[in-house]
């Protein structure tokens, strides 16, 4: 059997504002097996940041819980964040550090020796191809470079599941080719990816399976071809629109 490696329960959570509390996750419950790429797919403001963040530990819900491989967010948030490779939309690199100073940076935080950060290094700049990079400034990035910089760094402590908040966001058409093919060879290496994205290619490409979210509700939920199936659509965009037109939540 597939282990699951992330799994939301009844997520909830509420922000109270001064004019009224506004509802960002309302109930959102999936299961994300080892080894799977799964899409929250929505529009502005469906929840798809807030409910990654109480997965990332960085929000506490206000109901329901998840668990990271077999750790739960509330009881053990410091377990899950040794599971976890976090990438927000806003990337938090300094522009005074080189590629190699950011990720030595990094790696100094999460504990890891001189040498480990070496080879970790030349193993992630390998592989998203920035080691031509690797003693620039991080100032004279792209925004497609530091969202590969971002990536190296999520990545710093081999976790085992990587959760990506709009990974291609701001990126062209080529740039967004890396960070997917990126995405791909982590997938082959075994880890599980939980990614959000309002752009129906990225998901339609990438993912294994796929949550319409909506409201801060799941309106469905499945493979692509199952979700073209049940909505009887083309595309995933006619049925992301199928489905947001239910009233049901899954
Ligand atoms: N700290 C906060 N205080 C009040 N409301 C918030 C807060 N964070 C998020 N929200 C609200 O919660 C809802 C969901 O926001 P969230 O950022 O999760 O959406 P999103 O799906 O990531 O959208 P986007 O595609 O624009 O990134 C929005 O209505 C937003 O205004
Ligand atoms: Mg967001």
């Amino acid at each position: 059997m597939t282990a699951v490696m992330v799994a939301a329960r009844e997520l909830v959570k509420v922000f109270p504002t001064r004019k009224r509390t506004v509802r960002a996750v309302n109930g959102v419950s999936f299961t994300c097996t080892a080894g799977e790429i799964f899409g929250l797919l929505g529009p502005n403001g469906a929840g798809k940041t807030t409910t990654l963040r109480m997965l990332a530990t960085i929000l506490t819900p206000t109901a329901g819980t998840a668990e990271i491989a077999g750790f739960d967010v509330r009881a053990a948030p410091d377990k899950v964040r040794e599971q976890i490779g976090f990438l927000a939309t806003e990337t938090g690199l300094y522009d005074r550090f080189t590629a190699r100073e950011t990720i030595r940076f990094f790696g100094k935080i999460n504990r890891l020796s001189g040498a480990e950060i070496d080879n970790r290094t030349t193993e992630l700049f390998t592989l998203l191809e920035l080691t031509p990079l690797a003693d620039r400034r991080v100032g004279t990035f792209s925004t497609g470079e530091r969202q590969k910089l971002s990536l190296a760094r999520a990545l710093i402590h081999d976790p085992p599941v990587l959760i990506l908040d709009e990974p291609t966001f701001g990126l062209d058409v080529m740039a967004a080719r890396a960070v997917v093919d990126a995405i791909r060879m982590l997938k082959a290496q075994g880890r599980t990816i939980i990614l959000s994205t309002h752009i129906m290619r990225i998901a339609e490409k990438l993912c294994d399976r796929i949550g319409i979210l909506y409201h801060g509700q799941l309106h469905a939920l499945g493979t692509l071809d199952e979700l073209k199936t049940r909505f009887a659509a083309p595309d995933l965009e006619e049925a992301f629109f199928a489905a947001v037109a239910t009233e049901q939540s899954v």
